[in-house]
Parts: C-alpha cells; sequence; structure tokens
C-alpha cells in the first residue's frame, strides 16, 4: 500500500523555540527592523547595504542555533508517511533535523545570486544560485557574471517562484499540517484552501489563527508540544 500523503506547511513558529525571533509576535522582527527597508525589492535598490547586513547578522544567528523537537518530529513522519514540507522560513533547520524534501517558498539565507539574474519563468535562473553556508557578502562582492550578489531570499514586491509547486503538492495531500504561522502573507496564507475536501488540515499555534475552515482543528500549543499532540493524532486515527 501507498503511504499516505502529508504535507506540512511551516512559518517562523516552528523555528521560534530553537532561539530565532518571528516577525509579528511582540518582540519580533518586524518590531525592530521596517520590513520594507530590508526585505523589499525596493529596500534592496534604495540601501543594499542595509539589506546585505541585516542577512548577515540572521545568517550568523542561524549558524548558532539548533533544530528543535517539533523539526525532529517532522522529519520523523517520514518514517510512516510521504512526507513534504512547504516552508516559508529561508533558515535551513527543517534539512538539519532530517527532512528530506523541503521547499523553500521565500527563499534560503545560506544562498546568494546575482542581483541581475531575472528570467521570465521564475525571476531567476537556479543555475546562478549558489551556497555561501554561515558567511557575509558585503557590498562590491561580485558573481561570476560581475553583478552584485544578493540574498537569495524572495522580497516584498517580487514574486514566489515555486508556488505553483507548492499548490500541486497540497492539491495532492491527504492530510495537511501547518506549524507556526500567522497567515498573514500571500501567496501562502491561502495554501491550505487549495487541499482537497475532506482533507484534514492541523494547525498547531498557541495564539488563535484566522481561519474559519470546518476542515481546520487548531493544536493551541507551541510547535514541540503541539507535534506531540498531532503524533498521537495520528496514532489514533
Ligand atoms: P509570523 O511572525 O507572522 O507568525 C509566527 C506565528 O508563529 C504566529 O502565529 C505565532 O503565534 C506563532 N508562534 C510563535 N511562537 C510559536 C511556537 N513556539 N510554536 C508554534 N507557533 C508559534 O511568521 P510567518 O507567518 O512565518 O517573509 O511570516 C510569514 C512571512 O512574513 C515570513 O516568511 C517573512 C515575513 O515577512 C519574508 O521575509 C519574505
Amino acid at each position: 500500500m501507498s503511504k499516505k500523503k502529508i504535507v506540512v506547511l511551516t512559518g517562523a513558529g516552528v523555528s521560534a523555540e530553537s532561539g530565532i525571533k518571528t516577525f509579528r509576535d511582540h518582540g519580533g522582527l518586524w518590531d525592530q527592523y521596517d520590513p520594507y527597508d530590508v526585505a523589499s525589492i525596493d529596500g534592496w535598490y534604495r540601501d543594499r547595504k542595509l539589506v546585505l547586513d541585516f542577512y548577515n547578522v540572521r545568517r550568523k544567528q542561524l549558524q548558532e542555533v539548533q533544530p528543535n523537537a517539533a523539526h525532529l518530529a517532522i522529519a520523523g513522519l517520514e518514517q510512516d508517511y510521504d512526507v513534504a514540507v512547504i516552508t516559508q522560513n529561508v533558515d535551513n533547520l527543517h534539512e538539519r533535523a532530517g527532512s528530506t524534501r523541503v521547499l523553500h517558498l521565500h527563499g534560503e539565507m545560506t544562498k546568494v545570486r546575482p542581483e541581475n539574474s531575472f528570467n521570465d519563468q521564475d525571476g531567476f535562473s537556479e543555475k546562478e544560485v549558489f551556497d555561501i553556508g554561515y558567511g557575509e557578502i558585503h557590498l562590491g562582492d561580485k558573481a561570476p557574471n560581475g553583478s552584485q550578489l544578493r540574498p537569495h531570499i524572495v522580497f516584498f514586491g517580487e514574486a514566489v517562484p515555486s508556488i505553483g509547486k507548492a499548490i500541486d503538492l497540497v492539491m495532492e495531500a491527504n492530510i495537511i499540517l501547518i506549524v507556526g504561522t500567522s497567515l498573514n502573507v500571500y501567496p501562502a496564507a491561502g495554501l491550505y484552501r487549495y487541499a482537497g475536501a475532506g482533507v484534514p488540515i492541523y494547525i498547531i499555534d498557541p495564539q488563535d489563527v484566522p481561519v474559519s475552515d470546518s476542515r481546520v482543528h487548531h493544536i493551541k500549543e507551541v510547535a514541540t508540544k503541539g507535534m506531540e499532540t498531532f503524533m498521537n493524532i495520528l496514532k489514533n486515527k
């Protein structure tokens, strides 16, 4: 018998217990910084140094944190299920926890690409994306094509290249699990709506969630505890 398909959609909350700040919680990153300065395409062209420094600091922080029990539990689901993780996070904690199929909707912090590598299909060429690990990039750091390197991040104001692939995964899922996202940023926030009729949707978040869909079961807990609850629900299904 083929394995059931679980699609796990994650946001900043899944990494909160690893010590990475969320964006919109009280004291979150967007209390400290204006996203339109540090994470938008207009902000990039206005002040590249500010944007590079913002991600240089966050990349260094990423090196210092570890995946938590929620990342590990999500990776562990692969033993019994066909799992695809669709994450809005630009950290690499799902991969470091052992998840083998991770789609990064908003890019990846450990990767860079030239700023002028646009094409009509996906906004950039995957061939020009490369890994810098936890290193820094600075103004004047150039790609082989001679153009300034930029973070491999989907800035506000840019298209989300992998949204089509994400929709296809959600449409095929037997179970949807959403962990730690305020469901504020589209198109990611609308993805769960593509789930088939009758597909259960579990949401793990300690706060109220802005959804009213009869398929949704809200597990009102932090990610690590909520994953234990979710695993028990799966066991008893
Ligand atoms: P948000 O900061 O908007 O939301 C974080 C969610 O995690 C909230 O619903 C919190 O209640 C929840 N949360 C907090 N601590 C938690 C914990 N320990 N366990 C589980 N949940 C917890 O983050 P996102 O929804 O991921 O985009 O934000 C979406 C996008 O907005 C990000 O990808 C980023 C940001 O601007 C870009 O930078 C392009």
